[in-house]
């Protein structure tokens, strides 16, 4: 079991998926991660969970993002429970699944919490950058499901940030003002912002939205 921090490189592994082998770090290429696991395959959460994470597709490849599901069963299992994802969600599941049978990955990425349950992964979400290192981790209970939407939110603030330099208030959604990042002097602001800004505080500089895309 090893701890992974915010900014640690996320651990690079070969696995078994619905979709083929993947050697992870290949498969990500220059694409933005998500890597979330899930308690078992054959349950209702997670049914609904991985079907609204098939409809979202394009959502997440607007944002050049890939997304691998992780479980500790087997490639059987997976398939039979796809067929059950497509029918019940009305989706096509299009993403790979891992077949973590062997418990390795869930052990890399601390996916198995024993004082919750030892056999199961609990609802891990790891997002990663283009360079490898993890941005985001969240960690749900087995019987909450997860809010996508406010993944895709977070997405979109961390790209802000890695691309345009602004950090996102509290609440935020897409469209609203966004926090100009402290190292950024407020004498070079214009040249960074041409939509301009509001100084409430000189620590507490604002900006409307840079284009996402
Ligand atoms: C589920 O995925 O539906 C689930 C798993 C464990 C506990 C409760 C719900």
């Amino acid at each position: 079991m090893s701890t992974i921090r915010l900014g640690d490189v996320a651990p690079n592994f070969t696995a078994q998926t619905s979709q083929g082998e993947l050697v992870f770090h290949d498969w990500l290429g220059e694409s933005w991660g998500i890597l979330f696991s899930h308690p078992a395959d054959y349950t209702p959460v997670c049914t609904t969970e991985l079907g609204t994470v098939a409809k979202y597709k394009p959502e997440f490849d607007k944002r050049n993002v890939k997304v691998a599901a992780l479980s500790v069963d087997g490639l059987e299992s997976h398939k039979g429970w796809i067929s059950d994802i497509n029918e019940t969600q009305n989706t096509t599941v299009n993403f790979p699944i891992i077949a973590d049978e062997n418990r390795e990955v869930s052990a890399l990425y601390d996916m198995i919490h024993p004082n919750s349950d030892a056999n199961a992964t609990v609802r891990s979400v790891f997002v990663i950058a283009p360079d490898k290192t993890v941005k985001l981790i969240i960690t749900y209970p087995a019987s909450t499901g997860r809010n996508f939407d406010e993944l895709l939110r977070v997405i979109d603030s961390l790209q802000l940030t890695a691309y345009h330099k602004v950090a996102t208030p509290a609440n935020w959604k897409n469209g609203d003002d966004c926090v100009v990042v402290p190292a950024i002097a407020t004498s070079d602001i214009p040249k960074h912002f041409p939509k301009g800004y509001t100084e409430v505080k000189p620590y507490l500089r604002l900006t409307p939205q840079p284009n996402l895309d």
